[in-house]
């Protein structure tokens, strides 16, 4: 059985470009992202590791720990990586899993068979410092993700784990939010001091709490 929305993301132990690595410890109580990629030395790939490690401070500042995963090994992840460094004016700083034996890979369900039967297709998954899994985004190999798109989830599940807000279609930060269901209108106008627009009784905005 493939992995679910709120299942709790496996733990595993790893060889990476950082050392040996226990998947929980790395992750601490915070927010972690475990994302695929089909093969070193691809171009795609090297584009999305050279604009992860340039996010590396937007990451940080959410409490966010990134970790690279492909089936190919050691080695070629260190060759790599410097190839990454050089073309993306980046330092990659983060761990790159090698997953020869594709245990990662298979934990996660990232060798979809119909698209590769050797290589992971773009798994991209957000777990929260309960371990459990909030997001799962899936690409092809020949579509480098939307990183904006990844910070931006980042953003609305920590609005809502932190003060009870859905994010509505397109928000970008700094945009009005939505008072989910389950608090009510009263408790929402007494919780959120900037004030509720009711638009409908199950369609109530509230400005972003956590900005000025
Ligand atoms: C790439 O990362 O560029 C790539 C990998 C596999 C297939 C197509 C593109």
């Amino acid at each position: 059985m493939s992995l679910r929305l709120g299942d709790i993301a496996p733990n595993f132990k790893a060889s990476t470009t950082e050392g040996e690595i226990d998947f929980y410890e790395y992750l601490g109580t915070g927010w972690g992202i475990l994302f695929s990629h089909p093969a070193d030395y691809t171009p795609v790939c090297t584009t999305e590791l050279g604009r992860t490690a340039l996010l590396k401070y937007e990451f940080e500042k959410r409490n966010v720990k990134v970790l690279a995963v492909s089936v190919d090994p050691l080695d070629k992840h260190l060759g790599w990586r410097n190839d990454i460094n050089e073309t993306q004016g980046c330092t990659v700083d983060f761990p790159i899993i090698a997953d020869e034996d594709k245990t990662v890979a298979n934990l996660y369900g990232m060798i979809h068979p119909n698209a590769s039967e050797t290589f992971t297709v773009r798994s991209l998954f957000i777990i929260g410092p309960d371990k459990k899994v909030k997001l799962m985004i899936i690409y092809p190999a020949s579509t480098g993700r939307n990183f904006n798109e990844v910070l931006r989830v980042i953003d609305s599940l920590q609005l809502t784990a932190n003060y009870s807000v859905a994010t509505p279609a397109d928000w970008k930060g700094g945009e009005d939010v939505i008072v989910v269901p389950a608090v009510s209108t009263e408790a929402a106008i007494e919780k959120f001091p900037k004030g509720v627009k009711v638009v409908k009784p199950y369609l109530r905005y509230t400005p972003q709490p956590n900005i000025d």
